[in-house]
């Protein structure tokens, strides 16, 4: 007998720590910490309150502008690089940009719920402060290609399967990260985070790119760089 699984989703989790290049990693992350909370605290509060904090509504969607965070973004552009070459693709035919980069703050029993970043080609979400018992982080397929019957891998049909549930018959998957992981996925897939549990704040940053072709000449899909676009209206 012979069993091909097909089509896979690659999500690619590295460690990355609290990137310092001029200090010393805790402190690194203890002044993100800080410099978040204090973000949080001057802003909106969620919409509910079951609700993680994301700054991206909040009006802090930039941080990839924020000197605070260089060293760390420097780090995920060296690990999106890696990345694109476990996807067999050749970066330097490409451009890289950073469009939105954001925090997310969770408090006991907030959660974010099901979402995807679809004006976005890559996401990234980097955990600054996660807890042993902090909410995981759960991607959904918007077509099991094996869910044969509708429905069929809804949590709710349990009963009908005779052992513990794969990635080939399930319509969900959970990704137990650590802190100071890095994790990049296509930003269509669906995702979300489970409630958390822990009286530390688990804190993370999201951050949307977009790929453009350095050159376009005879390539259909890509888009090509921005720089040759024309803005339309005033
Ligand atoms: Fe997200």
């Amino acid at each position: 007998m012979k069993i091909l699984e097909l089509f896979p989703l690659t999500v690619f989790c590295q460690p990355i720590g609290f990137p310092a290049p001029e200090g010393h990693p805790e402190e690194q992350k203890n002044s993100w910490v800080q410099h978040i909370l204090q973000m949080r605290e001057a802003s909106d509060p969620p919409r509910s309150d079951i609700s993680a904090w994301t700054g991206d509504v909040k009006g802090h969607e930039f941080l990839h502008k924020e000197p605070i965070f260089e060293p760390l973004f420097d780090s995920i552009a060296t690990g999106v690089e890696t990345y694109l070459q476990q996807m067999g693709l050749d970066s330097t035919q490409i451009n890289l940009y950073l469009t939105r980069s954001w925090a997310v703050v969770a408090y006991k029993n907030e959660r974010v719920n099901r979402h995807a970043h679809l004006q976005s080609h890559l996401s990234v979400a980097y955990y600054i402060q996660k807890p042993q018992e902090g909410g995981r982080l759960a991607f959904f397929s918007s077509g099991p290609p094996n869910e044969f019957v509708p429905g069929l891998f809804e949590p709710r049909m349990g009963s009908l399967f005779t052992s513990p549930r794969s990635p080939a018959n399930s319509a969900n998957t959970i990704v137990d990260v650590e802190e100071g992981d890095m994790v990049i996925f296509p930003s269509k897939t669906v995702h979300a985070t489970e409630p958390h549990q822990s009286e530390t704040p688990r804190i993370s940053i999201s951050a949307d790119i977009v790929i453009t072709l350095k050159e376009s000449k005879n390539h259909e899909f890509l888009l090509p760089d921005f720089s040759y676009w024309k803005k339309m209206n005033t």
